[in-house]
């Protein structure tokens, strides 16, 4: 049971939670992600570990409710308690000093990026259907160069896909390295368009996730022709390595039951 110490709304379907996790706290490093369940029947999910304070002996969830177990947790409230916190997960990330970073994605998988590309010049281009679901534009901003905003239906920022933003950007500066996080179609588009340009690219994975350890397979994807878990490899991989189709297909595998 980990307690939870503060909550703050981000938007209406997105927010921070503050969770008493000491041993996980001292031993995360950056990329790292945790696998929680809330109730004793919960469903197992990966959130990222969006930062930690070793001090207080807590880690910073970011959450955005798109279905049944993400809006359990959204919806508790500071003193409530999380049934289990499983972590830290995957591998730590670590993306050195290569001078112009462009980070591509949509929701939140983008803002906990943001500091570990620190250092670099750091082009965010944030892409969302429509003005409503632009998300944590604020922190972005506040921890990157410059931020682009794209919307399918121009209500906001320049109208078009992330991948129009990210090509204005290759044709206005040199990019050394383009990080992209997101849908899986979307990152797969982000990445055939950086492979025409020869920039390399890392995707972080969002695959189904259920025991964390590399012994379920709900998480299998295959890069270069070999088999990976996302959660013991991963979550950030080549892009330009990735079978996002393959990828794409295994995400669809529970669809009904999600709905349901
Ligand atoms: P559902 O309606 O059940 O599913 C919605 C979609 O979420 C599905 O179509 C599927 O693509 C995905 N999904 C469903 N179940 C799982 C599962 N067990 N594991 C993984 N994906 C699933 N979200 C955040 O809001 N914040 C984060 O910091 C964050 N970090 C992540 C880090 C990693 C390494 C991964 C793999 C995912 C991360 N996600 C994060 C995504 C989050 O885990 C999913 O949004 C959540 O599992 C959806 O579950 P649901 O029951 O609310 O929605
Ligand atoms: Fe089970 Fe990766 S989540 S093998
Ligand atoms: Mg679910």
């Amino acid at each position: 049971m980990n307690k939870i110490v503060s909550k703050e709304h981000f938007s209406a379907n997105v927010v921070k939670l503050e969770v008493e996790a000491p041993l996980i706290a001292r031993s995360r490093k950056a990329g790292h992600f945790v696998i929680v369940k809330v109730g004793d029947k919960g469903e197992r999910i990966p959130l990222t570990i969006a930062g930690a304070d070793t001090e207080k002996g807590t880690i910073t969830l970011v959450i955005q409710a798109v279905g049944g177990s993400s809006r359990k947790i959204c919806e508790l409230n500071e003193g409530d308690y999380i049934t289990d916190v499983v972590g830290p997960l995957g591998q730590a990330t670590h993306i050195e000093k290569v001078g112009t970073v462009v980070c591509a994605g949509g929701g939140v998988g983008v803002a906990p990026l943001l500091p570990i590309v620190a250092g670099n010049r750091v082009i965010v281009v944030l892409a969302a259907r429509t003005k409503d679901l632009v998300i944590l534009e604020e922190q972005m901003r506040q921890n990157s160069d410059e931020v682009i905003i794209m919307t399918d239906d121009g209500s906001y920022g320049t109208k078009g896909l992330v991948t129009n933003g990210v090509e204005s950007v290759i044709n206005r500066e040199r990019v050394d390295l383009c990080v992209t996080i997101g849908p899986a179609i979307m990152m797969k588009f982000v990445s055939a368009l950086t492979k025409k340009y020869e920039i390399p690219t890392v995707a972080s994975l969002n695959t189904i996730m259920v025991d964390g350890t590399g012994m379920c397979g709900a998480c299998r994807i295959t890069v270069g022709g070999k088999t990976k878990f996302v959660c013991v490899d991963g979550p950030e991989f080549d892009a330009h390595q990735v079978d996002f189709d393959e990828m794409i297909m295994r995400l669809g595998a529970y669809k009904d039951i999600e709905k349901k």
